[in-house]
């Protein structure tokens, strides 16, 4: 007896539903209400799923599989502040991180929102210094440049969101991303920037990962070269992390160290001290506004019903497409150039949250997790990877993002990005058959007919957001963040560890020197032979 999702009876009606599931063509055509019965809004943004392979009784039956695994009181736990991370007996709580002021969420006998407010305090107070020109370097002078050191979460959404809302972004200051152990980022970024006048971010939840601490050793050694004194290295360091020792211990003063806690994971940080580069960038004002547009989305992710829950149906979506119609990788395509980097972001979020083979009791699962993610900002994805989404053998659906507002001001633009969101969604889910092609192209031969032929049936959703704004920025990652989750208790495993990222850190310590005594007996011969190959080219 095994207690594998997969194992239950209601696993095996939605796989017999996905043998028999009409094309997306026939349920248009069987629903002439289809947009109306298949589409939500919440938090200033349309989840329109109606191009999604699915009837009304497959989304009833997902949702009765969604009670069946507790959906609702997992949801309970998590935020109540249960230890669901088992693996590391952690709670799981960076929804706490977006409360607003007056709430108070006890903790392990503390009131946890308090210290998250009197953090927000820090970043305020030190963003607005920063920002007035107040915070000065060494030698007297206004800080110009930040660069932000850290990597996975302590890069990507920070990252992500910056550019984003670059529009609220004061003009006088550059900010630059650092992540890569490969010096060339960390030199690339220095090449313009002024010691006197630069500020550096050092991002690390736990202070300890590799790229991040070389980067800001490196950093600190290129502040000293410049002439400024060790005694005055705090005016230009300040460190983010849950290991205010070790940051300390770096030698970034203590009253620079902006802390979080335990219970935030890193890919769900940007609510925190890490998110301080984005007040830096566009000030504490948008950043709290981004947070708000988060909460907004707690809110609606614990109220709806689930029938109207846009995490949920987004989590159900993708189980579906992923578990029952056996389309394992999910596209990404915002139609904003400003939201370029969301699908960086989310491959972190979706595939080091659910890249897991082993439910929470440790046994193997027989079923495909987390959906293999990638994306590019609409249109230019279409120049590049579409053709495999419109013809490839390889099905795979889309979350088209779009955002009806035009902040660019140029609405010819604006027309031609969203006509083409739709059409690309349209084309994906209808194509054109062969008798269509043959018609309009009567003088083409009939063998090469079968080249531009669009087979259709391929799944995408589109959410469409009124404005991008601090505010539905935050409700945005919030929405992907609770749809990992509500994916993870499906399938029965633990969203917020990642053992996975363990082993190559570990062999890359082994191998650091480069030397042939690096040459362990027990290597494969590649990893022999790759080694005396980079001795010999080097
Ligand atoms: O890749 C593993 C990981 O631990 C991520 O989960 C995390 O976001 C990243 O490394 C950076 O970790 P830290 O913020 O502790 O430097």
């Amino acid at each position: 007896m095994t207690n594998l999702v997969s194992h239950t009876p209601i696993w095996s009606v939605l796989q017999q539903r996905a043998a028999t599931t009409s094309s997306i063509k026939d349920l248009f055509k069987a629903d002439p209400q289809r947009f109306e019965h298949f589409s939500a809004s919440a938090c200033g943004m349309l989840l329109d799923y109606s191009k999604q392979r699915l009837d009304a009784t497959t989304l009833s039956t997902l949702l009765t599989l969604a009670r069946q695994q507790k959906v609702e009181q997992r949801r309970a736990a998590m935020f109540a502040g249960e230890a669901i991370n088992h693996t590391e007996n952690r709670a799981v709580l960076h929804t706490v991180l977006r409360l607003p002021r007056d709430d108070a969420f006890q903790y392990q006998g503390e009131n946890i929102a308090a210290n998250v407010h009197q953090v927000l305090q820090q970043i305020r107070t030190f963003s607005d210094a920063v920002r007035s020109g107040r915070w000065l370097g060494n030698t007297g002078k206004a800080i110009r440049t930040i660069v932000n050191i850290g990597i996975g979460g302590s890069d990507l959404g920070p990252q992500m969101v910056c550019i984003a809302l670059a529009p609220w972004a004061q003009k006088n200051l550059q900010l630059h991303f650092v992540s890569n152990v490969d010096g060339r980022h960390l030199t690339d970024a220095l090449e313009n920037a002024d010691p006197e006048t630069t500020l550096f971010v050092v991002a690390s939840k736990t202070f300890s990962t590799m790229e991040t601490l070389t980067n800001a050793k490196t950093a600190r050694a290129w502040m000293l070269h410049a002439g400024c004194p060790a005694a005055q290295i705090r005016q230009h360091f300040v460190a983010l992390s849950t290991n205010v020792e070790a940051a300390t211990g770096f030698g970034i003063a203590p009253e620079n160290v902006f802390p979080f806690w335990n219970w935030a994971g890193g890919r769900y940080s940007v609510w925190s001290a890490i998110g301080l580069s984005i007040a830096l960038y566009v000030g504490a004002d948008r950043f709290e506004e981004m947070l708000a547009g988060a909460h907004a989305m707690d809110v609606h992710f614990q109220q709806a019903p689930l029938e109207k829950n846009l995490p949920v149906l987004m989590a159900l979506l993708g189980v579906w497409n992923i578990n029952f119609l056996g389309l394992q990788a999910l596209s990404i395509a915002p139609y904003h150039q400003r939201l370029s980097r969301l699908p960086a972001y989310l491959q972190q979020l979706e595939m080091e949250s659910n890249g897991k083979s082993v439910t929470c009791d440790g046994l193997r699962v027989d079923y495909a997790t987390a959906p293999i993610l990638f994306g590019e900002a609409g249109t230019n994805g279409q120049h590049a990877y579409f053709q495999l989404l419109h013809q490839g053998a390889n099905i795979v659906p889309t979350d088209f993002i779009a955002v009806a507002d035009d902040d660019a001001g140029l609405p010819e633009h604006n027309q031609a990005l969203l006509a083409n969101c739709l059409a690309q969604s349209k084309a994906m889910a209808h194509g054109k058959n062969l008798e269509q092609v043959r018609a309009e192209l009567p003088e083409v031969a009939e063998s090469l007919l079968p080249h531009r032929v669009f087979e259709g049936n391929r799944p995408s959703s589109t959410l469409l957001l009124d404005v991008l704004s601090p505010t539905s920025l935050g409700a945005l990652i919030a929405l992907y963040e609770h749809k990992v989750f509500v994916q993870s208790v499906i399938w029965d495993i633990n969203a917020f560890d990642q053992w996975g990222v363990e082993l190559g850190k570990s062999l890359a310590q082994q191998l650091i020197s480069l030397q042939p005594e690096a040459v362990r007996e027990e290597y494969d011969s590649s990893t022999k032979g790759l080694l005396r190959a980079l001795k010999k080219a080097q």
